[in-house]
C-alpha cells in the first residue's frame, strides 16, 4: 500500500513508515505544489501531512483511493473536512499530546509582552544599556493579580487557565457551549473583552471562528490590554490589529498570523509592544515526538480500515 508524506519529516519517522508502506515524501522545505499532491495523492491510500499543505476539494477530488488522512497538527483548517468525510476518508489529528506546550508558550508570551522581555533583550545585545539600574527603565505591567479573558474552553484554554491560577488572576472565560471550570468566571464575549487585562485565544480556526475578535471586538479591549494569539491568526482581524497596535491603544503576543510565514513586508515587524514568535506553540521535542508518533498510529489504523486513536 502506498503513502504520501507532504512535508520532509525526521529520519526515524521515515524508517518505521518505509518499513510499512511504499512511501514518497516530499523532502522541500517549499511547500508541494499543489499539481503535485493532486498527482500523488491520485495514486495512495494514505496521506501524512501538516498546517503548511492545503489538502482542499481541488486536490481531494481525484484522490479515488484515499483511505486516511493523518495530519500532524491538531488544527485541522487547513483541510476541506467535509469533502473528505463525503469521500469516506478517515481523518485523524492529533489533540491532548500539545496542550501544555501551547499552554506553556501563550503564558510565555503574556509574561514576554507585560515584561518587555524582548526590547530588555533587545536592549542590551545592541549594547544599550550603558548607565545601569535605573528606575525608569523599561517598566511594565504584572500578569500576577491581572483579570485574563479565555477566549475558548477546550484542553489548551484550560490549561492556560490552571496555570493562570498560580499567578493569582482573575481569570474570565468564554466557550462556544458554555462548561463549569473551578475558578474560572464564564461571561458574554463582549463582558470578557471589556473587563480583561490580557485576552488569550483558543479556539480552532472554523467558518464560525474566522475574523471573530474584529475591529469591533477589538475596539472592545482595555486601553494598553493585550492579545494573546497561539490559536491561529485567522480569527482575528489583522488591519484592525496593526492599527490599534500603531497607535499603542493595545499590546499583542503572536505566534500564529493569518498568512505564513509572516510575509518579510509584514507591517507586524515594525510594530512597538508586540512580541513576534514563529509558530512555535508546539515546538518542544518531547511533543513533537508525541505528535509524530499520534499521527503514525492514526495513518497505520486508517491504511488498517481501524478506528483511529484519534479520530476527528
Ligand atoms: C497545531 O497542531 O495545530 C499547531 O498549530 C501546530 O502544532
Amino acid at each position: 500500500m502506498k503513502v504520501a508524506v507532504t512535508f520532509p519529516i525526521p529520519e526515524a519517522a521515515k524508517v518505521l513508515l518505509d518499513e510499512m508502506f511504499e512511501c514518497r515524501v516530499w523532502e522541500s522545505d517549499v511547500p508541494i505544489p499543489q499539481d503535485t499532491l493532486a498527482s500523488w495523492l491520485a495514486e495512495v491510500q494514505g496521506v501524512l501531512t501538516t498546517l503548511t499543505c492545503p489538502l482542499g476539494e481541488e486536490v481531494l477530488t481525484g484522490a479515488q483511493n484515499l483511505k486516511v488522512i493523518s495530519t500532524v497538527s491538531v488544527g485541522v483548517d487547513h483541510i476541506d473536512i467535509d469533502f473528505a468525510k463525503r469521500q469516506g476518508i478517515a481523518l485523524g489529528h492529533t489533540p491532548g499530546v500539545l496542550t501544555d506546550s501551547t499552554a506553556d508558550l501563550a503564558v510565555g508570551l503574556m509574561l514576554a509582552v507585560g515584561r518587555r522581555m524582548a526590547e530588555g533583550d533587545a536592549l542590551v545585545r545592541a549594547g544599550a544599556w550603558s548607565d545601569g539600574w535605573k528606575p525608569n527603565l523599561l517598566l511594565g505591567t504584572d500578569l500576577s493579580g491581572s483579570t485574563v479573558g479565555l477566549i475558548g474552553m477546550g484542553p489548551i484554554g484550560q490549561a492556560v487557565a490552571k496555570r493562570l491560577k498560580g499567578f493569582g488572576c482573575h481569570v474570565l472565560a468564554w466557550n462556544r457551549t458554555p462548561r463549569e471550570v473551578a475558578g474560572v468566571e464564564f461571561t458574554d464575549l463582549e463582558t470578557l473583552l471589556s473587563n480583561a487585562d490580557i485576552v488569550s485565544l483558543h479556539t480552532a480556526l472554523t467558518d464560525d471562528t474566522r475574523g471573530m475578535i474584529s475591529r469591533e471586538r477589538l475596539g472592545l479591549m482595555k486601553d494598553q490590554a493585550m492579545l494573546i494569539n497561539t490559536a491561529r491568526g485567522g480569527i482575528v482581524d489583522e488591519v484592525a490589529l496593526v492599527e490599534a497596535l500603531a497607535t499603542g491603544r493595545l499590546r499583542a503576543g503572536l505566534d500564529v498570523y493569518a498568512e505564513e510565514p509572516l510575509p518579510l513586508d509584514s507591517v507586524f515587524r515594525s510594530l512597538p509592544g508586540c512580541v513576534l514568535l514563529p509558530h512555535v506553540g508546539s515546538a518542544t521535542e518531547r511533543t513533537r515526538r508525541a505528535m509524530f508518533e499520534l499521527a503514525l498510529a492514526n495513518l497505520v489504523a486508517g491504511m488498517q480500515d481501524e478506528p483511529l486513536p484519534a479520530a476527528l
